[in-house]
């Protein structure tokens, strides 16, 4: 595997991401965690930072002692602080260099550059540059407005050290997977071994030694991550697994009983559970969104843990955590060490002293697809917008009532079959309807109408973290608007969310 060492940079997990496409394992470590060396190590990768080298505080790490045992490229900030350890010189430059520039070399022989074209578009993100090399550092690569884009040196007894003024790891640097191949393939000597089925095959055999012929319970929420993670289990303990599916009353129109067969399809020992009375008597009378979010995670643990302590033997609670869950990342505020707080269902597994079982750990979200494929799990399940735990409960502003949810699942029904239907379901991250606590007057034949709104939402985005509002076309929301305002009692007005996030959030609690 590779080790990435994180300085803080936001481009950090696409180096993971680029280099897990490449079949090659990697892992992001905090740059100041002591690394635990093991055999399974075979190179290291230093990230970018929003730090400059010469900022009092800028943290360094021990690259000498690195590569006295493993090749390390250095990526931006990683490839400045390996020429300055090392005795050379970094500098605010005169021109600062952000966006596209283009890589010149004349090297086709240089293992780092193999393949690699003579010009080559690179993405720039830095207001530094090195201005001396260390010594016996060679450059390797220039661009039109700095003379060192990358560079390389072997001192006595050390593994190759590289370094990269740009960053590869970004879609715009045009050939930077083929440069991060080079490294890893070509001078780490990594096998491209690790594939979805590689995956499937040492996590099933890893979940049956940690697990043996114990019992696992787990939730399922009808999302991708929790069903997945739920068959990777299943095909390595059987029936040992059982699976517990709450209807909290705040899904989607249908979804508890569409979603429960399939799972029962799947072979998955699942208990559904109805518990809508229970979660709409609690929250009658609530209209903080907050509060809204902490009863519905109070009463799920309670329902949850009840469904739990009437099975016997269990010793283990499955969880669908994903990689982005659990990486420690460095602040950008500080060279400080940040954890993000891992998501779990709140303290259970203590209290009910339960160790856990989450397959998807390493895994980022399109690995989790991937692997769902390569078990056979369906698109229903793989191609499924991301919905929140919450449910719609965060999408009726104001009061919940049966009524108004019963109102906003057959308005959420029509856009998501209309969007189906329009073959735009799959161009548009997430999408859903808004139920606002406004009435407003309407016209309906000869009545005048005093009804509630509906909001579409629908936007792109690959992590929800950043989101654009989708431009969907006029006609498909006039239709949209026809329809529901026709065919849902009590809606005679919709209009169309074009906030994006920021500023504005996706969900509008
Ligand atoms: P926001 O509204 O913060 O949403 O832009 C970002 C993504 O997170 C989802 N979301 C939640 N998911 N519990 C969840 O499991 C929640 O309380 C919650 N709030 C928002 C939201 O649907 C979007 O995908």
């Amino acid at each position: 595997k590779i080790l990435i060492l994180d300085f803080g940079s936001q481009y950090t997990q696409l180096i993971a991401r680029s280099i897990r496409e490449l079949n090659v394992y990697c892992e992001i470590k905090p740059c100041l965690q002591p690394i635990q060396w093991d055999p399974s190590i075979k190179g290291i990768i230093l990230s970018g930072s929003p730090f400059s080298v010469n900022d009092p505080g800028a943290p360094t790490v021990d690259i000498a002692a690195m590569a006295a045992k493993v090749p390390v490229l250095g990526v931006c900030y990683g490839a400045q602080l390996m020429a300055k350890v090392f005795g050379g010189e970094v500098a605010k430059s005169s021109i600062r260099e952000y966006g596209r520039a283009f890589m010149e070399h004349e090297n086709k022989e240089e293992t780092l550059l193999y393949d690699i074209s003579g010009k080559s578009q690179v993405w720039m993100s830095h207001s530094d540059t090195i201005v001396r090399m260390p010594e016996g550092f060679e450059i390797i690569a220039r661009t039109e407005n700095i003379p060192v884009a990358a560079f390389k040196s072997q001192p006595q007894g050390s593994c190759p050290l590289l370094g990269l003024q740009f960053h590869p790891e970004v879609t715009h640097s045009l050939e930077g997977k083929l440069l991060l191949r080079n490294f890893i393939v070509h001078i780490c000597k990594c096998q491209q071994d690790w594939t979805p089925a590689a995956f499937v095959h040492e996590t099933i055999d890893r979940i049956r030694e940690q697990v043996g012929n114990k019992r696992v319970v787990m939730a399922l929420s009808g999302g991708v991550d929790s069903t997945v993670a739920a068959e990777l289990i299943h095909k390595a303990i059987g029936q040992n697994l059982f699976c517990v599916f709450v209807d909290n009353g705040l899904l989607r129109k249908d979804e508890f009983e569409t979603v429960l067969d399939s799972y029962k399809h799947m072979g998955l020992n699942v208990k559904g559970v109805n518990a809508r009375d229970l979660f709409y008597g609690e929250l009658k009378g609530v209209s903080d969104p907050e509060q809204k979010r902490k009863i519905i995670g109070r009463l799920f643990i309670e329902v949850f843990q009840q469904e739990a302590t009437q099975l016997t033997d269990i010793s283990f609670l499955g969880q669908g955590t994903i990689y982005p869950d659990v990486i420690e990342s460095v602040s950008v505020n500080g060279p400080s060490v940040t954890i993000k707080s891992h998501h779990n269902v709140g303290g259970l597994p203590e209290k009910m002293n339960m160790s856990l079982v989450e397959p998807l750990r390493f895994l980022f979200k399109d690995e989790v697809r991937r692997v769902g494929r390569e078990i056979g799990i369906s698109e229903l399940f793989l191609g499924r917008h991301p919905f929140p735990g919450p449910g719609l409960a965060i999408r009726i502003l104001g009061e919940i009532t049966p009524d108004k949810v019963a109102m906003l699942q057959e308005a959420d029904a029509i856009y998501i079959e209309g969007l189906r239907d329009a073959e735009l379901y799959d161009k548009v991250w997430q999408a859903g309807t808004i139920l606002l606590p406004v009435q407003s007057v309407g016209v309906m034949g000869d009545e005048r109408t005093y009804e509630f709104t509906v909001a579409l939402r629908a936007v792109t985005s690959t992590d929800g973290m950043t989101a654009d509002w989708a431009h969907l076309p006029y006609e498909f929301l006039a239709k949209m608007s026809n329809d529901i305002i026709n065919r849902v009692k009590g809606i005679n007005r919709v209009v169309y969310d074009i906030s994006s996030k920021p500023p504005a959030t996706i969900e509008w609690e």
